[in-house]
C-alpha cells in the first residue's frame, strides 16, 4: 500500500493529464492542487468514488451507471468552487460505496487527521457513494481528532444525468468545509441542501434525492444561496465516543445478522466460526429475536463471551438497556453504526464492560 507520505504533491500537480480507471484502483491515479489564492481558505477533497463520480450512457440513466470520474473532473465541473477555496484533492479510491472497506476508511481517517493538523487547512470534504456513506461518516466522527469541519458528500444522480445533484452538493460541501460556521460540529453529511450530523444521519431511501436525514434528532442546518445556516451553536452528540486510531492498521471483524421470522439460529455460531470477534444483530422491534435465535445467541455468548449488540432493523428507534441481559443494547445506534462502534472498541482493546459503557454513554442506564 502506498503511504500518504509517498504521495508527492509535485507529482500530483503535474498529473492533470487524462486518467484511466482500469478496475477500481485504491490508490491515487491523480491528485490535484488548484492554483493558490493566498487570501482564500484551503480545503482538501478526498475522493473515493460513488454516484457523484459516475457516468451513465444517457442523460436519463439513473441506475446501472458506472464509477469513473476522478477528483479533477469533479472539481472541473464546479468552477465556482475556486472562488471559495483553494482545493487540494486526493484520489483515495474510485469505487461504489458498497465496496468501501476498512482499508479505505482507515486510510481516510489517517490522512484526514494529518491534513487537519496543518494550520493552513480549513477543513476537508469526502466524496463518497451514498449507500454506505453514513458508515464512513460515522467512522470519521469516531476517529477524527479535530474541531475543523469534516464534510461527507455524495450524489443520488450520476454526473451525466439531467438535474445531476453532485455539482451543487460538492459546492455546498466545500463551502461548509471552508466556513468557520462548520467548526466544532463533528463530521457532517450534506446532500440536497441539508446539513446533518454523521452521528445520527442515515440514508432513508434507496433512490430519491431527499434521502439523508435523521428523523428524531433532526438536521444541524441547511444551505440558502450556498450559505450554510445552522439551527444551533456547535455541540456534540450525547454519548459520542472517540478513538485514537493513529496506530491502527486494521479493524476487528464484526458481522451483522438480520433478525426475522424463522431466523436460522446457526448463523450466530457460523459467524463466530468464520472469525467474528463481535456480533451485531438487527433485531425485530427494539432488539428482539425469536426464542430459538435468542437461545443460540446466548449459547454462543456463554461459550465464547464475544460481545453481541442488539440493535433494531426498523429504520429508527432505540434499544433500551437491560443490565441483566447478556446482549449489549445499541441505544440509538442503527446496526451499521453499532458495528463500527463495536469494531473500534474491540480494535483498541476494550473489555466487555468498557464496550457496554461505550454504548451506554448515549442513553441513561436504568437504576
Ligand atoms: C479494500 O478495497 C481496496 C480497493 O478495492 C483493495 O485494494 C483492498 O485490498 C481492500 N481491503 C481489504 C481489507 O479487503
Ligand atoms: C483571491 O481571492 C480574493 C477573495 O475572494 C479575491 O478578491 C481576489 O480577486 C482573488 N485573486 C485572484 C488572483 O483570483
Ligand atoms: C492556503 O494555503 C496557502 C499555501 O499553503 C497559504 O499561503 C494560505 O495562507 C492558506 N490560506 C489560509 C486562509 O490559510
Ligand atoms: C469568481 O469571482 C469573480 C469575482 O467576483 C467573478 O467575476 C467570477 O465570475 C467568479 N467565478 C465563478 C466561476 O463564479
Ligand atoms: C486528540 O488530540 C489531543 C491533543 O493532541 C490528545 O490529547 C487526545 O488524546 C487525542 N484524542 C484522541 C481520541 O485521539
Ligand atoms: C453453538 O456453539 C455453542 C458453543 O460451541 C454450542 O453450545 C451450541 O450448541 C451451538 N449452537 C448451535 C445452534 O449450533
Ligand atoms: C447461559 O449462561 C447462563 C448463566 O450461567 C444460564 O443461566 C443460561 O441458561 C445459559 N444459556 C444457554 C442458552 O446456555
Amino acid at each position: 500500500m502506498v503511504s500518504f507520505n509517498a504521495l508527492s504533491l509535485l507529482a500530483a500537480v503535474a498529473a492533470a493529464s487524462p486518467i484511466e480507471f482500469p478496475g477500481f484502483p485504491l490508490i491515487a491515479r491523480q491528485d490535484i492542487q488548484t492554483p493558490i489564492n493566498a487570501s482564500l481558505p484551503n480545503v482538501t477533497i478526498f475522493a473515493t468514488g460513488g454516484t457523484i463520480a459516475s457516468q451513465g450512457s444517457s442523460n436519463t440513466q439513473t441506475v446501472g451507471y458506472s464509477v469513473g470520474l476522478g477528483v479533477q473532473q469533479l472539481v472541473d465541473a464546479v468552477p465556482e468552487i475556486l472562488n471559495i477555496s483553494n482545493i487540494k484533492g486526493y484520489q483515495i479510491s474510485n469505487v461504489d460505496s458498497g465496496s468501501v472497506n476498512e482499508t479505505i476508511s482507515l486510510k481516510l481517517a489517517h490522512m484526514i487527521n494529518e491534513e487537519l493538523a496543518k494550520d493552513d487547512v480549513a477543513g476537508v470534504v469526502i466524496t463518497h457513494g451514498t449507500d454506505t456513506l453514513e458508515e464512513t461518516a460515522f467512522f470519521l466522527e469516531s476517529t477524527v481528532n479535530s474541531t475543523k469541519p469534516v464534510v461527507c458528500v455524495g450524489a443520488m444522480r450520476p454526473a451525466t444525468a439531467l438535474s445531476a445533484d453532485g455539482p451543487l452538493n460538492l459546492l455546498q460541501a466545500v463551502t461548509l468545509a471552508a466556513s468557520p460556521a462548520g467548526i466544532g460540529r463533528g463530521t457532517m453529511i450534506t446532500l440536497n441542501d441539508r446539513i446533518g450530523s454523521a452521528f445520527y444521519t442515515t440514508k432513508n431511501n434507496a433512490n430519491s434525492l431527499d434521502t439523508f436525514f435523521s428523523t428524531e434528532a433532526g438536521q444541524l442546518g441547511f444551505f440558502i444561496n450556498q450559505v450554510p445556516y445552522f439551527y444551533y451553536a456547535p455541540s456534540e452528540p450525547v454519548g459520542r465516543v472517540t478513538f485514537d486510531i493513529s496506530q491502527v492498521q486494521d479493524l476487528a471483524q464484526v458481522d451483522i445478522l438480520y433478525s426475522h421470522q424463522d431466523m436460522n439460529p446457526e448463523l450466530f455460531n457460523a459467524s463466530a466460526l468464520l472469525g467474528a470477534q463481535g456480533l451485531v444483530f438487527a433485531g425485530v422491534g427494539a432488539g428482539g429475536a425469536s426464542r430459538k435465535a435468542s437461545q443460540a445467541m446466548e449459547a454462543l455468548y456463554n461459550a465464547t463471551h464475544i460481545p453481541i449488540v442488539a440493535s433494531h432493523r426498523s429504520s429508527d428507534g432505540f434499544v433500551p438497556s437491560d443490565p441483566k441481559d447478556f446482549t449489549i443494547a445499541s441505544g440509538f445506534y442503527n446496526p451499521q453504526k453499532a458495528r463500527i462502534l463495536l469494531q473500534l472498541a474491540l480494535t483498541v482493546g476494550y473489555s466487555e464492560e468498557e464496550i457496554r459503557a461505550a454504548f451506554a454513554k448515549s442513553y441513561p442506564i436504568p437504576a
